[in-house]
């Protein structure tokens, strides 16, 4: 969909809409087509008894015969004191959806805002654009028999507003998220004989071109770091595990690297559970048990496209989880890169073991100054949160408070669960330093989250459980049903407000910059 900026005008072709605040106030937009319709908004409004103007309702009209248009389409905004990016990012997707879905394949939406409200109108605009293009995500790559009216028809939509420049360089750096968004939806789509260690590692390459150093470890070089721990839930598979570091320097300081902020996803490419094999009912939805790494490479890729003024690093760790001769048991015993032993008692509690070493591995190396790790770790986590909110485990209330902010913020919503003493005795093992699982069912997110703190060395660290969140079987408004890329915009946010300073700032203790 290709998406455009003009001033206010009366559309000369396809689809028109406006905005209608609560209680079915007109925006300036909705008046100019009231005068131009002889009072038809008005009219519609008056008989409408469900239309009231709140945030995401859609009252569509049929266009008079006197002007050009195909439909109008009136669209609720809710109260102009809430009427924050969030709000028009929603009612531009729901917008896009209706007007796609109704065979429109060219629409002018317009955008104004009037008092009262808590954003600019450029922002406004740039955000019902980025609203509709996130929606307009198809991943329709292998479907080859589409008949034309299951194919997107919307190709053009054009956002009239006032300053429609000013809203064009808002939206054009938005874009970038939209872009990274659309990659990282790509990759957590692909199914696993497409997708595996080897191949995402490759796409992470790809971040090359934005400016990312990007190194990709093999096996034998994880063997000889001692990556036990990744290294044992890769030993079933046919395909060779992957551990890819990725670096952004966005400080502008090429040399005595300050402490950078961490990003570690688990990239379980296909998650069989190994020899405690899952059943065979829905098992094909664990193509998207490597989300957590999507995200983190989407994230990288988002901050060196926009030139972000901070110093990150994303590790990934890649592996297939199969069942075969070759594969780990339970029972076994596998040594960590951190000297911990661990006793693995189910093979399908493999994340955490794969992000044991990739978090070890990036403390060592990066000495980060804050330390978070994505991952779809476990099904108990949809029990507690369902499809709403991710699961949030910190170490540290400020780190927990500025994640459930930004989460807020971009409608990715996290929720803060416990660490405490007494889950983590319940993964003390009677062999090892360690266990896997704890003794039952209770807690499973908890203990899971327990478990990776054993491999947290005194960083602020927060643990963010996606399984609930990384896919989804609804539309909603800005996220089609399937892949979200949930975590990009969140953490891209979560980075801009608290970390940038808007431009290249050098640290202390590098004299080589002024
Ligand atoms: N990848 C799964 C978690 C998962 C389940 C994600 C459903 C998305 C939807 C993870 O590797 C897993 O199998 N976890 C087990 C752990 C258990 C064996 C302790 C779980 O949560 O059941
Ligand atoms: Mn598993
Ligand atoms: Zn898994």
């Amino acid at each position: 969909m290709k998406i455009s900026f003009t001033e206010p005008e009366l559309p000369r072709a396809g689809a028109a809409a406006a905005g209608i605040w609560e209680e079915r106030v007109m925006t300036l937009a909705a008046r100019r087509l009231d005068e131009a319709t002889d009072g038809a908004i008005t009219r519609a409004l008056a008989g409408a008894a469900r239309f009231s103007g709140k945030k995401g309702q859609l009252l569509p009209i049929v266009a008079p015969a006197k002007l050009p248009l195909s439909r109008i389409v009136l669209a609720g905004l809710g109260k102009p004191d809430k009427a924050t990016s969030r709000v028009f990012e929603e009612v531009g997707g729901v917008l896009a959806a209706h007007l796609d879905g109704a065979g429109e394949s060219e629409a002018t939406i317009a955008v104004d805002i009037g008092s009262g409200v808590p954003i600019g109108l450029d922002e406004a605009a740039a955000a019902m654009a980025l609203g509709a293009q996130l929606r307009a995500y198809r991943f329709d790559r292998y479907k080859t028999r589409q008949k034309p009216e299951q194919k997107p028809v919307l190709a053009q939509l054009t956002i009239a507003t006032d300053r429609a420049d000013a809203a064009h360089s808002v939206y054009s750096r938005l874009e970038k998220a939209v872009e990274a968004i659309e990659f990282t939806r790509d990759l957590v789509s692909e199914p696993g004989n497409v997708i595996y260690p080897e191949t995402l590692a490759e796409q992470a390459l790809t971040l090359r071109e934005f400016g990312v150093e990007v190194e990709v470890l093999d096996e034998t070089a994880m063997r000889g770091l001692g990556m036990g721990a990744l290294l044992g839930v890769a030993q079933g598979s046919a395909r060779a595990p992957r551990l890819v570091v990725m670096q952004w320097h966005g400080t502008g300081r090429s040399t005595a690297p300050a402490a950078p902020l961490a990003f570690i996803g688990k990239g379980v490419t296909f998650d069989t559970g190994g020899i405690s094999i899952k059943p065979a009912a829905g098992m094909g939805e664990m193509k998207w048990d490597m989300a957590g790494s999507a995200v983190v490479i989407g994230l990288m890729r988002l901050l060196a496209a926009r030139h972000a003024t901070v110093d990150a690093v994303g590790v990934v760790g890649l592996v297939e989880n199969m069942p075969s001769g070759t594969a780990q048991r339970p029972g076994d015993i596998v040594t960590s890169m951190s000297g911990q032993t661990i006793e693995v008692l189910n093979t399908d509690a493999e994340g955490r073991l794969v992000l044991a070493d990739a978090m070890w591995y990036c403390q060592e190396r990066f000495k980060p100054q804050v330390m978070i790790d994505l991952a779809t770790l476990t099904g108990g986590i949809i029990v507690a949160l369902g499809h709403h909110n991710a699961g949030l485990f910190a170490n540290d209330d400020e780190l927990a408070a500025r994640l459930i902010e930004a989460g807020k913020a971009v409608g990715e919503e996290v929720w803060r669960l416990p660490l405490a003493e007494a889950y983590d005795r319940d993964i003390d093992s009677n062999a090892a330093d360690v266990r896997n699982i704890g003794s039952g069912r209770a807690a499973s997110s908890i203990v899971a989250a327990q478990f990776l703190q054993r491999f947290v060395d005194k960083v602020a660290w927060a643990h963010l459980d996606i399984a609930g969140m990384a896919w989804s079987s609804k539309d909603a408004p800005t996220v089609p049903k399937g892949a979200t890329a949930f975590g990009v915009r969140l953490l891209d946010h979560f980075v801009s407000k608290y970390y940038e300073t808007g431009r290249s700032a050098p640290r202390a203790g590098n004299p080589g910059i002024a």
